[in-house]
């Protein structure tokens, strides 16, 4: 089990690491140190600023760097998590080669989403860093065979599947889906999915659970696009118009953006195309069952609260 453990990415308002942090401040007992790396070359707004007061106030520790190639900052930890964003996770290598120099020996890698190694996910654009990461923690465990890791799967986190960047124009009520009606996918709430997450911190690294390198797969249901638009429905009050799209011509979109220079849009194409060919769909068994205490609440309910949030303006695009 892990004492003590360090976060980074974790400090942005509303970001997945964000909801871990959540949890972790209900449940800090089972640790000697929690703290949050605040890499000072990152830009800061007024948001930021309060919240690492915030953290600090509750007890936490803030290690602050300007880079994160100094093994200093990770000195002392037994675990380190990433959190790391999409534009963020190309620094991971850099990040575990620090942090093993300074004595970690586990990291939780930023996965948090589908199973790269189902389907065609391995090679898709979407999941290039994501895939480096894991070339670089197995050949660096070549040289440091105490290495370990957590690969913490959940499919797709339900608040934000349904935003812009996928296809939905919620002002509008529209949305344009590649793939079809029948298309399933799995969902967990954030929240739900940075419980079990703290879980997975709370379990022995011992071959009679999942030793050292471990895998889990963790998510809520796998409902179809229809299932989806449904919910969205009965949430909104409002009749969806959806276009569905031949998968494969995703593959244009994000031909198109990559030569545009659009990584932003590079990303949501590349995101679209695997959404479409269900590479989300997280493959059975899950490990849900190993944390019974936890029940995920269902894609209505999350949605309903999500949507009902002063978050949702900005993010659902209703402004
Ligand atoms: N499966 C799903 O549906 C789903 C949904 C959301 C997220 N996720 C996963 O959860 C993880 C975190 O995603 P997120 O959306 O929460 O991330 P995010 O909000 O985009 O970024 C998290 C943090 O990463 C750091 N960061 C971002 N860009 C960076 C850059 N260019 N250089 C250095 N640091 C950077 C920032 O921290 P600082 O400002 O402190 O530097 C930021 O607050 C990812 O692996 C993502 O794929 C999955």
């Amino acid at each position: 089990m892990f004492k003590s453990i360090l976060l980074i990415g974790a400090i942005g308002v509303g970001s997945f690491g964000d909801y871990v942090a959540h949890e972790l401040i209900k449940n800090p007992t089972n640790f000697t140190r929690i703290a949050f790396f605040n890499n000072t070359s990152r830009p800061a707004d007024e948001a930021k600023k309060a919240r690492i007061q915030e953290l600090k106030a509750q007890g936490f520790e803030i290690i602050e760097a300007a880079d994160y190639a100094s093994p200093k900052a990770y000195e002392g930890f037994d675990c380190v998590l990433s959190f790391l964003g999409n534009h963020g996770l190309y620094l991971q290598p850099t990040i575990i080669d620090a942090a093993i120099e300074a004595g970690v020996r586990h990291f939780y890698p930023s996965e948090y989403g589908a199973d790269v190694t189902e389907g065609q996910n391995w090679t898709q654009r979407y999941y290039k860093y994501k895939v480096q990461t894991r070339e670089h923690l197995e050949a660096r465990a070549r040289d440091v065979p105490d290495l370990g890791w957590t690969y913490y799967l959940l499919g797709r986190l339900t608040e934000w599947s349904v935003i812009s960047h996928f296809g939905f124009d919620n002002k509008n009520a529209k949305a344009k889906i590649y793939g079809t009606a029948a298309g399933r996918q799995s969902l967990i709430s954030a929240g739900d999915s940075a419980r079990y997450l703290v879980e997975t911190l709370k379990e022995p690294l011992s071959p009679e659970a999942k030793g050292n390198r471990r895998t889990y797969r963790i998510s809520g249901s796998n409902p179809t696009y229809a299932e989806i638009f449904e919910v969205l429905e009965r949430v909104t009050g409002r009749k969806y118009d959806v276009a569905y799209l031949d998968v494969e011509k995703a593959k244009q979109e994000e031909a198109q953006a990559q030569a545009a220079g659009d990584v932003d849009a590079e990303l949501a194409a590349s995101h679209k195309l695997i959404q479409g060919r269900e590479g989300t769909l997280l493959p059975q068994p899950w490990d849900n069952d190993r944390f019974p205490q936890i029940h995920p609440k269902g894609v209505d309910e999350t949605l309903r609260a999500a949507f009902a949030s002063e978050h949702a303006k900005k993010v659902y695009g209703l402004e």
